[in-house]
């Protein structure tokens, strides 16, 4: 049924004027032959001059009888104004290069204008296409072995639902080979603690390993032996004078795995055998003793916190990093500790697998390993300007050669350089209220969103747009409620345990 009439406008702002008794959104997909348009804008219409419609609404308002000149209907309307989004040519999207016919009528858009949408290989659910707020059965996916190795970016505000789609994004990689995850989960979200989380997922015993300081059972410790840490890992972490940082890699060269222990325990005048002098010494101590939370006693360096210790976990790193080789999904419960531990045990093992996949490139081994997802939320952390340069800023700009990529989650878009924006190939928008926000999103994405302002402002929980060059255009989508898909998955299988054992 028309909706709506093509009146004017040029290409990427196509007047609309709605048919009364209809109600187009923001949003709103419209088709005409084999275009489908978007709604970015609305606004009023009228036949009528702006006198007459002040006469008219003082009529009305004081209450004399209405003067008609024309049908209510006819006189007044709504206008609204629309993009070409995708040319369907030979079942295929393209596009749009042309404008739809000049007095065309446009229809609502159906399940069956999206027959050109296939599953790819290697493919990540992300959620059903959405025209304004009404969902459509046609699901969306991506090559998530591709997509993840270019990086993804889920810019909202708060609340806009970016937790809620990483946990569904979670939920359906656990089972996928193609991919191995390290997630850094601040908030303890991604497990479930206590609500739903992939500890509810039929495979997470096979598949997923929860590292956490007070681990719940079938849950590992997360705690890390001081002698994985190298001197490189302090970088961003630690700010080191010239001569501090001299003497960590002087006693790195010296003593391998055991610098941290052996500086902390060695004298002044072991120190300045080396060509320490006491006041670096003094400092540097004071310094590596408050980030790791140690002490020296009777000549015994010991741990003072839970985190970093000095006897045990010494396989922790290679234990996450095998596992995510392996296809395995690794959540981090970093809830407990302050930030720069978080960024730093991240940091560290982060390093590792970036590492270990830059030297499967070299030996030409890449192709046999899953692809690698970093997540990290509040990203301008490691990725702003003020951040230093880091791992994460080395996975932003190179991971994509060595098929390890980035998720990176923010409020704050624009505290991200521009550049790393960029790099950031596929992003699922969602709820922006802030323009500098937006605009930052806007300029750095995979299509042309200039004209999507609004669109992105009035985004409601779940509903999201995802722009990528893996597809072919900025495509709205509704995203699951997380609970759901639990609800929904976990009861098929019991309903097919049912069936089996009678
Ligand atoms: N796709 C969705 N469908 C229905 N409800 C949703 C959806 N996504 C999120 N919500 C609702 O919105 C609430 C907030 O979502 P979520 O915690 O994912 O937001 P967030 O963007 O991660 O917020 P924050 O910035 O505070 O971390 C959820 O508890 C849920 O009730
Ligand atoms: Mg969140």
């Amino acid at each position: 049924m028309t909706i709506g009439q093509i009146i004017g406008g040029e290409y990427g702002d196509v007047w609309i004027r709605q048919k009364s008794g209809e109600t187009i959104e923001i949003g709103d997909l419209l088709s005409i032959d084999d275009l489908i348009l978007q709604v970015h804008d609305l606004s009023y219409g009228s036949l009528m001059d702006n006198n007459d419609l002040a006469r008219m609404s003082g009529m009305q308002l004081e209450g004399y009888d209405e003067t008609s000149l024309m049908e209510e209907e006819i006189r007044n309307f709504i206008n609204a104004k629309a993009k070409p989004l995708v040319h369907i040519k030979d079942g295929d999207a393209k596009i749009p290069k042309i404008l739809p016919d000049f007095f065309g009528g446009l229809k609502r858009v159906t399940k069956e204008d999206f027959e050109f949408m296939e599953e790819p290989e290697n493919s990540l659910y992300l959620g059903k296409v959405r025209s304004g707020s009404y969902t459509l059965d046609v699901p969306v996916y991506i090559n998530g072995k591709e997509a993840l190795s270019h990086h993804l970016l889920i810019p909202a505000t708060t609340g806009r639902g970016k937790s809620n789609l990483v946990k569904v994004m979670l939920w359906n990689l656990i089972p996928k080979e193609y991919c191995g995850m390290l997630i850094i989960d601040p908030h303890d979200e991604y497990y479930g603690r206590n609500e739903y989380g992939a500890k509810d997922h039929p495979k997470f015993d096979k598949k997923v390993m929860y590292y956490s300081p007070n681990p719940p059972k079938g849950g590992y410790h997360l705690r890390l032996n001081i002698s994985g840490l190298k001197p490189w890992n302090l970088q961003g972490t630690i700010d080191l004078t010239d001569a501090q940082n001299q003497a960590v890699y002087m006693f790195y060269s010296h003593f391998r795995d055991d610098w941290l222990s052996e500086l902390l325990k060695a004298s002044n005048e072991e120190a300045s055998g080396y060509g320490i002098q006491e006041a670096t010494m003094n400092a540097l101590k004071r310094k590596l003793k408050l980030k790791f939370d140690l002490r020296v006693k009777n000549g015994k360096v010991v741990p003072k916190g839970k985190i970093f210790v000095t006897e045990g976990s010494e396989s922790l790193v290679n234990d996450i990093v095998k596992a995510v080789e392996d296809g395995k999904k690794v959540i981090l419960d970093t809830s407990s500790m302050p930030q720069d531990k978080e960024l730093l045990i991240a940091g560290i093992i982060t390093d590792k697998i970036f590492k270990k996949y830059k030297s499967y490139k070299e030996m030409g081994e890449l192709e046999d390993k899953p692809t690698v997802s970093v997540v990290i939320e509040e990203a301008p952390r490691v990725l702003g300007e003020r951040a230093g340069r880091n791992v994460f800023h080395q996975i932003a700009r190179e991971g994509r050669k060595f098929n390890v990529g980035l998720i990176a989650i923010t409020q704050l878009s624009s505290m991200i350089p521009r550049e790393i924006l960029a790099n950031m190939n596929t992003k699922i928008i969602l709820g922006n209220e802030m323009k500098s926000e937006r605009d930052a999103i806007i300029g750095s994405a995979a299509q042309d969103l200039s004209k999507d302002s609004k669109n992105i402002a009035s985004l409601d929980k779940g509903e999201a747009i995802v722009s990528s060059i893996f597809t072919k255009f900025a495509v709205p989508i509704q995203i699951d409620f997380f609970d759901d898909v639990v609800e929904k998955d976990t009861k098929e299988k019991k309903e097919k345990n049912l069936e089996f054992f009678g």
